[in-house]
């Protein structure tokens, strides 16, 4: 239970001290993927993703954008390592992807992904030492203290997750997750059950968290919603329903841009326009 909340898993040889720096933002290379599902009672199988090539490049936010049901998700879990590709390879770093790994966590819409029997600082705490287990104590402690400060959960630090609103809840999932060094940081639509007010003010901070780290973490995010691929995506990969293969990649010289600016707000209009494309 404590592993499908985290959905991660310590690999076997995760007995290191912290990251070394080429362990973090490691390029990702999707190589040909497709992935099917077998449909009930054995009636052929669905194609969730079809022949779909890209690299994510280290270090940067790449947003995968499509519409609803077009294997965003699945993409994002195969990468991920939770489930396997049925055709061509997923590689993280040069390794083939083939089997789950604490350097490649995975941050969901659900609100309860924190630990509830643990306070917001143990529930980093804990993940650090799964991480790193040859850490001390008062090493993890710090480092969980840094990163419940840095998103903003510094007064909430000793609340239980039942104690905290929706979006305090996601800046704990996302404190975890910074805090574990991960080589790709995986994120399915992590705002998407928050209301707009708020879901705008996260896109904010994950762009300001982003920008703290002195070595910038991998991040692919999956959302459908175009303003924030643009709010957050130096690469925007748009899918195409049907079954889910690469439609085009844009890049986004207005990521980070405030949401008023004209050229950003553009670019949300040809997306939009691209996106009733893909729909077909
Ligand atoms: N475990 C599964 N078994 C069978 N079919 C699946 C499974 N997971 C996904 N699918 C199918 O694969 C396709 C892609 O699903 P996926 O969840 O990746 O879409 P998505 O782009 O993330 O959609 P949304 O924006 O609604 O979350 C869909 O047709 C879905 O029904
Ligand atoms: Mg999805």
């Amino acid at each position: 239970m404590v592993e499908a909340a985290m959905r991660m898993r310590p690999e076997d040889d995760m007995t290191a001290a912290p990251a070394r720096s080429e362990e973090s933002g490691a390029q990702v290379d999707i190589d040909h993927v497709s992935i099917e599902f077998p449909k009930p009672r054995g009636r052929g199988t669905v194609v969730a993703v079809q022949d779909v090539s890209v690299t994510i490049r280290k270090g940067e936010k790449f947003v995968i954008l499509g519409p609803s049901g077009c294997g965003k998700s699945t993409l994002l879990t195969a990468i991920g390592g939770f489930i396997p590709v049925t055709g061509g390879e997923i590689r993280v770093g040069g390794e083939a992807v083939r089997k789950p790994s604490m350097k490649r966590i995975l941050v969901f819409q659900d609100f309860g992904q924190l630990l509830p029997w643990r306070t917001v600082t143990s529930n980093v705490t804990w993940a650090i030492r799964k991480r790193w287990p040859k850490m001390n104590d008062a090493e993890a402690q710090e480092r969980a203290r840094h990163y419940v400060e840095l998103v903003g959960l510094g007064a909430q630090a000793d609340q239980y997750p039942n104690t905290l609103s929706g979006g305090q809840k996601q800046r704990g999932a996302i404190a975890r997750a910074f805090a574990v060094k991960p080589e790709i940081l995986l994120m399915d639509e992590p705002f998407g059950a928050l209301d707009a007010i708020n879901r705008e003010k996260m896109q904010f901070e994950l762009n300001r968290l982003w920008s703290a780290e002195e070595e910038k973490v991998t991040i692919a995010f999956v959302t459908h919603d175009v303003n924030e691929a643009v709010h957050l995506g130096h690469r925007i990969m748009v899918m195409s329903r049907g079954p889910g293969r690469l439609r085009e990649m844009v890049d986004n010289p207005y990521v980070g841009s405030p949401p008023h600016d004209a050229r950003a707000l553009q670019l949300v209009e040809d997306l939009r326009e691209l996106l009733k494309d893909a729909k077909t």
